[in-house]
């Protein structure tokens, strides 16, 4: 019932995905290909992260178009906007991992800054030329992530009232473009909403991220690195039920508003790698007995966030979005996957993706 109101409101639109060649991107390009009625112009500058086999529908499909641009590139976003008069911006392009901002934040700035103001001054530049009714129903929404409100102790939830508090270069930059994004409407009265949610895994996820690392590690019967005493804590949602919410809030969600999507799903890094281990035992048995042998402890990451939880309760009742994975469920069908697509993890390993330890602050302490 719900998808069929999203695929009417959807039906006929023009909806930009920036970063729709990653993870959580190319999972919104392949939602709103297979469940609505949107075209769909998928914005990226194909980063090491980006990869165009995660969306296997888009080839020939007459709702969908690529255009390789930087969103820190106004001249090009503004004749993308000038072709294709969309009718939404979905704004997920960033860089996005934290070990890497560690070592090399500056990218993190440009994309993550510098990027999306660019896409804001021509999303405003766009929607003010708009005749009226256009003008009211355009939306920006920009997704943004739960480690801008920083690290929670024992007890508590972030909500959309939590202070913003970053810890690392990455979540800084996050924060940053969520404070852009909130003076954009504010200011000139763009009609943005942001979501700011917990950690992803599933299909297609880029193999830096600890579940993907951990189920091709184990895979080769290889080390598995937890960074300190594994007792850190991430709230987990399936990228498909991530996508839902995306385009829920797109569709019915309140202008200026934020909404925080979490999976309810808290577990702590230790125990996620165990769990690996268990499904891979299951599914691919090793030649050397149980995979929990090669689980070790390595020096912690600078800045690591001990705790993120979110609180979905705004978007549970407000929208009536709710995760259909539990971890359990999810976590097996990302195995399953990696399993059965080795091919598409095995392209990046061979074009150089070497899986090593980064985010380890060198002694003389300089980033580039
Ligand atoms: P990702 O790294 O897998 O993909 C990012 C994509 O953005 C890539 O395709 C890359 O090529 C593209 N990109 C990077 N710089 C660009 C630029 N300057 N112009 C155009 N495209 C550019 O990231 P992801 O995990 O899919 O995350 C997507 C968004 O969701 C990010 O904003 C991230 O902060 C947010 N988020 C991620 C998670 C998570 O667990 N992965 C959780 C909450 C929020
Ligand atoms: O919370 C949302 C965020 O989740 C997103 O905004 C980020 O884009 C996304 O990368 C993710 O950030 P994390 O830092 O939480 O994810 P990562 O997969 O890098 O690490 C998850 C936890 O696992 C973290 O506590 C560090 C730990 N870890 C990670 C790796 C890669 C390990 O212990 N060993 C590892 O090898």
């Amino acid at each position: 019932m719900l998808l069929l109101r999203i695929d009417m409101l959807f039906d006929g639109t023009t909806i930009f995905v920036t970063g729709g060649a990653g993870f959580i991107g190319s999972a919104v390009v392949r939602h709103l290909l297979d469940h609505t009625g949107a075209h769909v112009v998928n914005i990226d500058k194909l980063t090491y992260a980006a990869n165009l086999s995660s969306i296997p529908q888009a080839a020939g499909h007459p709702r969908y178009a690529f255009a390789k641009v930087d969103i820190g590139n106004a001249a090009e976003l503004r004749a993308l906007f000038e072709r294709h008069r969309p009718h939404a911006v979905m704004n997920l392009a960033a860089e996005s991992h934290v070990d890497r901002s560690i070592d090399g934040p500056a990218a993190f700035i440009e994309t993550n800054i510098v990027g999306t103001f660019t896409l804001l001054q021509e999303a405003l530049r766009y929607w003010r030329g708009l005749d009226g009714g256009r003008r009211a129903t355009f939306r920006l929404l920009h997704v943004s992530t739960d480690e801008v409100f920083g690290t929670l102790g024992a007890d508590g939830l972030f909500t959309e009232k939590s202070p913003y508090a970053p810890n690392s270069p990455y979540a800084a930059s996050k924060a940053a473009s969520d404070h852009l994004v909130r003076a954009w409407l504010k200011t000139y009265e763009l009609p943005t909403i942001i979501t700011n949610c917990c950690n992803n895994y599933g299909p297609y996820q880029f193999p830096e991220k600890l579940i993907p690392h951990m189920i091709i590690k184990g895979l080769a019967e290889e080390p598995l690195p937890v960074y300190g005493d594994g007792q850190n804590i991430r709230d987990w949602l399936y990228v498909e039920d991530h996508a839902r919410a995306l385009a829920l809030v797109l569709a019915n969600g309140r202008v200026g508003e934020t909404y925080n999507v979490g999976g309810r799903s808290e577990r702590t890094n230790v125990d996620v790698v165990r769990t690996i281990c268990d499904l891979l035992d299951r599914m691919a048995p090793a030649r050397a007995g149980s995979r929990h042998r090669l689980i070790g402890f390595v020096p912690d990451r600078p800045g690591h966030d001990r705790r993120y939880a979110i609180d979905a309760a705004k978007i549970e009742t407000e929208l009536g979005w709710r995760a259909q994975e539990t971890f359990e469920t999810g976590l097996e069908k990302t195995v399953r996957w990696f399993l059965d697509n080795r091919a598409w993890w095995q392209a990046i390993l061979d074009r150089g993706y070497e899986a090593r330890r980064i985010g380890v602050i060198p002694a003389s302490g300089q980033a580039k």
